[in-house]
């Protein structure tokens, strides 16, 4: 078993570099299974789901090489299935993008239904609206598998999603660059990395317009060739940090960034009081000058406040004097995590959608992740609160967080991951 241990209540002072953004890499990397030449994909985050996904593109018989750290090789073309129902393929919610790229290559597909953070039911009725449109028949086998079959027509489509949806965005966009024909998808997500997966797929030949509003428009190519392509600055990790550095009421520059994507997160911050100076690749995070006021926060699709900001925001404002209230607009039950911040001393009731939150102070206590942003949020309630906080079920954190242990101690954070032998296993060899 592997914990994270923090010795909190020290301000974070220092320099951070944001990682490559987890959710643009997770759509890019089965991006490339549509590509008719190998590419290299720079900029790579270095998390487990990264691994995870290069391993089933491995599994399906694509080259991929890891180049270093943050670069990988992968040469699609030796991929000769349309299946994807290893186990590996249900530890993360981000496979079912192979469902859209493999539609898109062979007009089949056949994937395990995604796992990924639990926060209660997570449908994808809009993915599979939009493959209906575009010609193909889906069926659930055995209540795991989807079975995708456009086999007798493949084509382009008009479709209007019912809700702004991130995965099914990515998904039609996937499948429609080699469709015949037009695709408009309607209501579409606007996130950066949308951007950024469009980006992608048009510098490889596609003919993508409108990623980034809420009509995007693409019309089938047949060929996409080989790129290099190196993906965007995290978003959500960048928010996290900039969250960490004012709940301990210290100053961070944090570095690699793109400041427009982190408005909703930056004006938040100042209203608070924080003092924010944005760079062309930086921005500086000052929680030093003043006491920091409470704050109303709604989480919203881009480019309103991020859902994946919020549990880190939430440990925020439980050091903040006042009354917040955040109002989870995006997913039904994405407060798991609040019962361990209770521990720690929090006062927060969570009623429905809504967290409301009575700043005080924070007393160390083991605590675990109960998802990856819940982990999160209990590393910045643990670098806040006096004492020894124990964080386990680290491998969430893990799931979307680059070297987060180093990150914290290069900005003065007494933080170290340390491994416990599992008792069980004492137990057997004793
Ligand atoms: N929804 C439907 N039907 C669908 C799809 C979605 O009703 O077919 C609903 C969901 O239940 C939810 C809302 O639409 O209430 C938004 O879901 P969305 O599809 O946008 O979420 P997602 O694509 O499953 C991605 C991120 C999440 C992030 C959300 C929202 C990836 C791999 N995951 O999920 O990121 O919370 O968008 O921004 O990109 C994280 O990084 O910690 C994380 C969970």
């Amino acid at each position: 078993m592997e914990r994270i241990v923090i010795s909190g209540g020290k301000p974070l002072y220092g320099e951070v570099t944001v990682s490559g953004a987890k959710n643009a890499a997770v759509a890019i990397i089965p991006g490339v299974v549509l590509c008719d030449e190998p590419c290299r994909i720079e900029n790579i985050p270095n998390i487990s789901d990264v691994s995870l996904i290069a391993n089933i593109l491995r599994d399906m018989g694509a080259m991929v090489r890891r180049v270093d750290k943050n670069t990988l090789d992968i040469d699609p073309r030796p991929i000769n299935t349309y299946e994807a129902t290893e186990e590996g393929v249900r530890k993360m919610r981000a496979s079912y993008y192979l469902l859209g790229a493999l539609l898109g290559r062979f007009h089949k597909a056949k994937v395990a239904l995604p796992g990924g953070c639990n926060f209660g039911v997570r449908p994808i009725d809009q993915h599979l609206k939009g493959f209906q449109l575009m010609g193909a028949k889906n069926e659930l086998i055995n209540g795991a598998i989807i079975d995708l079959d456009a086999s007798a027509s493949f084509h382009g489509a008009r479709i209007y999603f019912d809700t702004v949806s991130v995965g099914s965005t990515i998904n039609v966009m996937l499948a429609a660059v080699k469709a015949e024909g037009q695709t408009i998808i309607e209501n579409a997500a606007k996130e950066p990395h949308i951007v950024d997966l469009a980006n992608f797929l048009n510098s490889m030949g596609a003919n993508i317009r409108g990623a980034g509003t809420d009509v995007i428009k693409i019309r089938g190519v047949e060929y996409l060739h080989g790129v290099t392509y190196s993906i965007i600055p995290d978003q959500i990790e960048a928010g996290t940090y900039m969250a960490a550095a004012a709940a301990t009421r210290g100053k961070i520059t944090v570095r690699n960034i793109t400041p427009k994507h982190l408005e909703s997160i930056s004006s938040k911050l100042r209203e608070m009081g924080c003092e924010i100076d944005e760079y062309d690749e930086a921005v500086i995070v000052d929680a030093t000058k003043r006491p920091l006021n409470r704050v109303n926060i709604k989480t919203m699709p881009h480019p309103g406040f991020p859902t994946d900001c919020q549990p880190q925001f939430v440990a925020l404002l439980t050091t903040v004097k006042g009354t917040s209230i955040v109002n989870e607009s995006v997913w039904d039950n994405r407060y798991q995590y609040v019962s361990e911040l209770v521990r720690m001393g929090a006062n927060i009731s969570v009623e429905g959608r809504l967290a409301i939150i009575e700043g005080g102070t924070l007393t160390a206590a083991p605590v675990k992740a109960t998802d990856l942003r819940a982990g999160a949020a209990m590393l910045i309630a643990g670098l806040v609160a006096e004492g020894t906080t124990s964080i386990s079920n680290i491998s969430y954190i893990e799931r979307g967080y680059s070297d987060v242990v180093t990150k914290f101690q290069a900005l003065g954070a007494d933080i170290k991951k340390i491994y416990i032998p599992d008792p069980d296993a004492v137990a057997t060899t004793a």
